[in-house]
């Protein structure tokens, strides 16, 4: 592994129902996460909660990440926008990171282009963008890699050499989420992760290629984390159903602290 950082990043999508649901998992968390060292835990709750974890959160090591953001008028970040969450918004919640490009955003209509104009909004804003790359399937052919290749250079071509490494890369196969254990095998991550790998080189040089973690995103659990990160060749997980446990969460933290 070349990065110094480990990642388990919690994408809790649209759960859980209330507001008392989010703090009690957010705290519990929390308490079971005290003994964790070598692992940054970031947990991306659904915007309306950010306010409740924000109160839970004080004195405590594990971030707050968000799971979408909106990229007009990047500098002032207010304006008539309905519905929509500025950077400034999310920093004022004590937000570090944001996750750009989840399948299930694109799967709503979020082209390549609204995620590189995303990205370039949360690079500027000082967040640490999460993108979310992978296919929805894989052929033969190894038409996919193409896919990924797309991905990745269109979110990319405007981030200013300098900020690429502060990106975390989250490659998720669509294919390989909400299966319970079917993840991908460490195997074919660690291909993946070296085809990523290749990518930056050629967009940014070796140096700065190094220095970007990739974490691997579907069906972690705490049955898979072990193998998962000890063949991979990655730098964490973005975990989705499984951290709505806690319990499950602090296991595949632990597995991955322990790496
Ligand atoms: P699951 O862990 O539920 O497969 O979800 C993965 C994911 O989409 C995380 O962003």
């Amino acid at each position: 592994m070349n990065s110094k950082t480990k990642y388990v990043i919690g994408n809790w999508k649209m759960e859980p129902r209330t507001a008392v649901e989010a703090r009690a998992l957010f705290l519990s968390i929390k308490k079971q996460s005290s003994r964790i060292k070598n692992t940054s835990i970031i947990i991306c709750p659904p915007a309306i909660f950010l306010g409740d974890l924000q109160m839970a959160h004080s004195g405590n090591k594990i971030s707050i990440g968000a799971q979408n953001v909106f990229w007009e008028n990047p500098s002032s970040g207010r304006g008539a926008f309905t519905g929509e969450i500025s950077a400034n918004q999310l920093i004022d919640s004590s937000v570090e990171y944001v996750i750009v490009g989840h399948s299930e955003r694109r799967a709503l209509g979020e082209t390549n282009e609204i995620v590189a104009e995303k990205l370039h909004t949360i690079v500027e804003a000082k967040l640490t963008p999460i993108l979310c790359i992978g296919e929805r399937l894989r052929d033969e052919e190894g038409e996919y890699l193409s896919f990924i290749k797309e991905q990745i250079e269109t979110a990319l071509r405007d981030v200013p050499h300098n900020k690429i490494k502060n990106i975390i890369i989250a490659y998720e196969p669509v294919w390989a989420i909400g299966r319970g254990d079917d993840a991908m095998g460490p195997k074919d991550m660690h291909e993946v992760s070296l085809y990523i790998h290749k990518i930056l080189v050629s967009m940014f040089g070796k140096k700065i290629a190094s220095g970007v973690d990739v974490v691997y995103g579907g069906s972690v659990e705490r049955s898979n984390a072990e193998e998962l990160i000890k063949g991979g060749e990655i730098s964490g997980f973005l975990v989705g159903h499984a951290s709505l446990y806690a319990d499950h969460f602090i296991d595949i933290v632990k597995i991955v602290d322990n790496s």
